[in-house]
């Protein structure tokens, strides 16, 4: 989709449709040719309320403001009313709060992310979204003064960043024969080349000599092998390294600790975290940011087999920590323990890592939200603020010194599961606090994503399937970071 500006009044500019905010019950308004259409329907204005008018070509959609925020859901909103319409172009007005450049930027995400559309296993692909120009026009809601530039360059940033997430969403929605670790390899070899950044891939053999024995242990399971991949994106002028971390488990199906058909359906997701970092690279380059940023990504399937590993095991991690397996299925703080333990070795200024992590986590905040853990509160708020920029919801599960103890194990140093029906999302995030060196304990935030990142059905400029959460949140964190 492209996304034009436009210097003409709305109503000489030429497109099959356009879209009309209508803020908060406002009817009387230039832009609102319908008003007795819509007083007669008792159009209330309210957000996610829209209508669309075949006579005037033109859909209304509620909003309660003109936040960065409202304006991105309710654009993804009006583009789902062109779907089934005959109709290539759309235009629109601006609306802007304070600031014209976020404004152009949220509404050039919502629509971007909302045009998105998975249609690779369908025999027919037939795309359902139609329009596939928009045309902003300079003209602003109250009449503000908008600086063309300020609006091309939010343009520019929004199609940046939903193209960041599109991608990553691409790489999540494949089926995990699709995207085996060896092949994710190949995803990050590709996006390597195309952004010109280093890359260095290494296998199972690399794992055992390295001492990264918990990430190995829970590949053995599978006929693929595990790929370890490091991603650097080293800028010029930067003055602060982040190294990012990614859970990359392209199918989890609990191994030996065997999940419930239900609860296996939509673990292709498990590999949400990886695509996300890879997507992070993508907009972190596409933005120029001036962040040495490298990517580490623990590829590898969680599967059942002769020979898997199994609940008594004890495992070496590359920190020289030892872990008791409980549960084959809390594989994910496995290969996140040794994969942060190989990161640090790059000294980060920040360390974050994302995570599939726990379904803990979706009990704790609901499905929308991503949970933030780690030990410094100054950065998490920092991440609590990115989150509120990028409007990707996440919220805080707290550790605590009680929670800390039910990790503790009777055979090894700790185990992989506590036994306790509670604060499991939290107990996750303290297995992955084991390993991070003291020195770096305040660098490092924990990103739970396992409740956003793929849902069963459309949310906010979401579509079936996998989200992208974390991008939009971690490149609001990067380009906060000066
Ligand atoms: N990949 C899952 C977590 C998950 C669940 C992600 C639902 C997305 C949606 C993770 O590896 C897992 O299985 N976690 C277990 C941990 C338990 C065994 C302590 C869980 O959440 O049930
Ligand atoms: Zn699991
Ligand atoms: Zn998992």
């Amino acid at each position: 989709m492209k996304i034009e500006i436009s210097r003409k009044r709305i109503k000489d500019i030429k497109a099959d449709g356009e879209i009309v905010f209508v803020l908060k019950n406002k009817l009387d308004h230039k832009w609102v040719t319908d008003k007795n259409d819509l007083a007669f329907l008792q159009f209330k204005a309210e957000a996610d309320q829209a209508l669309l008018f075949a006579h005037s070509r033109k859909v209304y959609v509620g909003l309660e403001s003109f936040r960065p925020d409202d304006l991105r859901s309710a654009c993804a909103q009006a583009l789902k009313f062109f779907r089934s319409a005959n109709c290539s172009s759309l235009k629109i007005g601006m609306y802007v709060e304070e600031n014209a450049q976020a404004s152009a930027q949220a509404m050039a995400e919502g629509f971007h992310l909302g045009d998105y559309e998975f249609l690779k296993y369908k025999s027919k692909p037939k795309k359902t979204n139609q329009p596939n120009k928009i045309i902003f026009a300079l003209e602003e809601y109250a009449d503000k003064k908008v600086d063309e530039k300020k609006a091309s360059a939010g343009v520019r940033q929004g199609g940046i960043i939903a193209s960041a997430v599109n991608y990553t969403r691409e790489i999540i929605n494949h089926t995990p024969d699709d995207v085996t670790p060896e092949k994710f390899a190949g995803l990050a070899k590709k996006l390597a080349k195309d952004i010109r950044i280093g890359i260095s891939v290494y296998d199972e053999k690399y794992l055992l000599k390295h001492n990264m024995n918990a990430f190995y242990a829970v590949s053995r399971g599978s006929i693929h092998e595990p790929r370890l991949i490091h991603l650097a994106y080293k800028p010029k002028n930067a003055r602060t390294r982040v190294v990012l971390v990614g859970k990359g488990i392209t199918y989890d199906s609990g191994g030996l600790s065997l999940k419930p058909s239900d609860s296996m359906i939509t673990m292709k997701s498990d590999k949400s975290g990886a695509a996300a970092v890879l997507g992070i690279l993508q907009a972190a380059a596409g933005l120029k940011l001036p962040v040495e940023i490298h990517g580490i990504v623990g590829a590898t399937e969680n599967m059942i087999g002769h020979n898997a590993y199994k609940p008594d095991d004890v495992l070496r991690a590359k920190n020289g920590k030892t872990i008791e397996v409980r549960n084959t299925d809390a594989e994910g703080r496995l290969v996140l323990a040794d994969c942060l333990a190989f990161a640090q070795d790059f000294q980060p200024d920040y360390l974050l890592d994302l995570a599939t992590l726990t379904g803990a986590c979706m009990v704790a905040l609901g499905e929308y939200t991503i949970g933030v853990m780690g030990y410094n509160s100054e950065l998490k708020n920092k991440i609590l603020a990115a989150s509120a920029e990028s409007g990707e919801l996440a919220a805080e599960l707290p550790f605590n010194k009680y929670l800390a103890k039910l990790i503790k194990s009777q055979v090894a140093d700790i185990k992989n599961v506590t036994g306790s029906k509670y604060g499991g999302a939290i107990t996750a995030g303290l297995f992955l606090g084991e390993f991070i060196d003291r020195k770096n304990r305040d660098k490092w935030v924990h990103l739970d994503i396992a409740g956003p990142s793929y849902q069963e059905k459309e949310w906010d400029c979401n579509p079936y399937g996998a989200s992208g959460a974390g991008v939009r949140l971690v490149v609001k964190f990067l380009q906060s970071i000066k």
